[in-house]
């Protein structure tokens, strides 16, 4: 009898389908995806594919900037309430109206947005990419930075750049504890401790490397010098770090009191029943407004842009 990983496969071929995970997705999500990224990654691997559909074992934005990258495709996404803490804390009206009190600024959005909050934005940033789109602004500018006050905090202090924040946070990163996690760090010293930047500053300063899923996978990787990581993010990464890295040591950041809070309930609403499922039916489908899309676009390719190594032109005023 055919199983669920066998359905899939077959539904995938049938369908000219590309199966793009994130790294937070579980493990059998992430082994029967045909690319496994963050969230840079996924949305250039959706623009580029020449495959008319695209499964997205990820959150709903993730599959919203594959849509207003590529309008064409059919974006699959296996749940739809796969949602992110930093859409719910970015409302679009109050966005828009913070947006308006600054209208000479340059407003940059985390990808973890929603495609409305992006119609308002000038250039997106994910953690991969986002000191090199800031350091792409013309000094003499103002910056606004949102949804992630973690994020933004953590790249105005580094780059000695003035911001003003959003004060959003992700729900998952903000529950890693600092004196939990400092008591792990006293029990293994010769730990080295991974943090993403979503984290709490209070967590971030015991970091010895702080960047996005694919930065921090990329250490535990190429480290060979270190076998005990200590890692503060979502746990499915643990999934590629162990596969990489099977003779490490990984511990997972403790969260405050006894919550397994690390995990994201968003992503985690994928399975890889709801994946066939999605294939079969090709529903439910990540659907935009055109108009909504258009306006959408122009922040995810000024971003695009930059991390190629392009120059880009920045609007001198908030235009609505
Ligand atoms: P990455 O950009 O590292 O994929 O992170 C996305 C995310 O949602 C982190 O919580
Ligand atoms: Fe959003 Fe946090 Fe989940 Fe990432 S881990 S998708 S930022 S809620």
């Amino acid at each position: 009898m055919e199983d669920v990983k066998d359905r899939i496969r077959r539904l995938k071929k049938e369908r000219n389908a590309l199966i793009l995970a994130h790294y937070y997705e579980d493990g059998p999500i992430q082994d029967i995806a045909d690319h496994v990224g963050d969230s840079l990654a996924l949305a250039q691997w959706g623009e580029q594919a020449t495959n008319p559909v695209i499964l997205m074992a990820g959150v709903v934005f993730m599959g919203e900037s594959v849509k207003i990258l590529s309008p064409d495709k059919a974006v699959l996404l296996p749940d739809l309430d796969a949602g992110c803490s930093l859409v719910q804390h970015s409302p679009y009206e109050k966005y828009l109206a913070w947006r308006r009190q600054y209208p000479d600024a340059i407003c940059v959005t985390y990808v973890n947005s929603s495609a409305e909050v992006k119609s308002i934005t000038d250039v997106c940033v994910t953690s991969s990419n986002s000191e090199k789109i800031i350091g792409a602004i013309p000094k003499n500018r103002r910056i606004l930075f949102g949804p992630d006050r973690n994020l933004g905090r953590y790249l105005s202090k580094k780059l000695d750049r003035e911001m003003i924040l959003w004060p959003g946070a992700c729900e998952v990163h903000i529950l890693f504890s600092a004196r939990r996690l400092f008591e792990l760090k006293s029990q293994h010293p010769k730990a080295l401790v991974l943090a993403h930047p979503e984290c709490d500053e209070t967590v971030l300063q015991y970091a010895d490397v702080i960047g996005s899923t694919k930065r921090l996978l990329d250490e535990v990787a190429n480290n060979r010098e270190v076998n005990e990581f200590i890692v503060a993010t979502e746990h499915g990464i643990f999934h590629q770090m162990q596969k990489a890295r099977p003779d490490a040591l990984l511990l997972q950041a403790p969260a405050q009191g006894a919550c397994a809070c690390n995990e994201c309930p968003y992503m985690k609403l994928n399975t890889l029943e709801k994946v066939a499922q999605a294939l079969q039916d090709m529903q439910p489908q990540v659907e935009l407004a055109p108009a909504l899309i258009e306006k959408a676009r122009a922040s995810l390719t000024r971003m695009l842009a930059i991390t190629r190594g392009e120059q880009v032109t920045w609007p001198q005023a908030f235009a609505e």
